[in-house]
């Protein structure tokens, strides 16, 4: 069966799932978004304002900022997959709790497998704790390494999230410069000892003229 058919199967089980904490606070369920044949999952926190709204992840200023940077790398929202460890919006932004995310792990985990990705990008430390938990992300940001998912390898690369990105020129700079890295990683995806390094200044150059938000 085709992934797509899967993951709408899969949706619509989640949206009648009343065990699921969040719903009522939420709009609508994000289920997730992009290309399941994708080679490249991305996965975020939790939907926000707009994202509850729309229905779809990361549509917002973090979203916006994230697909600048997908672009830079040649890739379009269209050519990746991403979803959150939580798919409805929790109140006020505010952290999904260890409950929540537990609550909705089974549902990721299945997409996950429908999806098969080679390498998962996740954006911020919960969905990093998924695969690499007890690391701070300060220490291990932009580090791929390959993790055992149900006796597949995939290449895990911890980012920090965007919209941290957007708050701090430090931070910005951190994950511009991890972001880079992600074609290289994309291009080995097959070996599991990959040490991709780029260039501090000219990033720093390029991220001045791309007027970031
Ligand atoms: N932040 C997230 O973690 N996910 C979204 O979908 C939007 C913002």
């Amino acid at each position: 069966m085709d992934k797509q058919k899967l993951l709408d199967e899969l949706k619509a089980k989640m949206e009648k799932d009343d065990t699921l904490p969040l719903r009522e606070g939420a709009t609508q369920l994000v289920f997730g978004d992009g290309n399941p044949d994708s080679e490249l999952l991305f996965i975020g926190e939790g939907p926000g304002y707009w994202e509850d709204v729309k229905g779809i992840p990361f549509v917002g200023n973090a979203g916006a900022f994230l697909n600048q940077l997908l672009t830079r790398i040649g890739l379009q929202r269209k050519d990746i997959f991403i979803t959150n460890v939580v798919h409805f919006r929790p109140p006020e932004n505010r952290d999904p709790t260890d409950f929540e995310i537990k609550a909705f792990q089974r549902y990721l985990d299945e997409m996950i497998d429908i999806i098969d990705p080679k390498v998962i990008v996740t954006l911020g430390r919960f969905s990093m704790a998924k695969f690499i938990p007890g690391v701070f992300i300060s220490s291990v940001h932009g580090k791929e390494r390959v993790v055992d998912w149900k006796g597949k390898s995939k290449i895990v690369v911890p980012m920090y999230h965007p919209a941290a990105a957007l708050r701090s020129g430090e931070v910005k700079l951190k994950f511009t410069m991890d972001f880079e890295k992600l074609p290289a990683i994309l291009e080995k995806a097959d070996s599991s000892n990959i040490e991709v390094e780029t260039d501090k200044t000219k990033v720093k150059d390029e991220i001045e003229q791309m007027h970031l938000i």
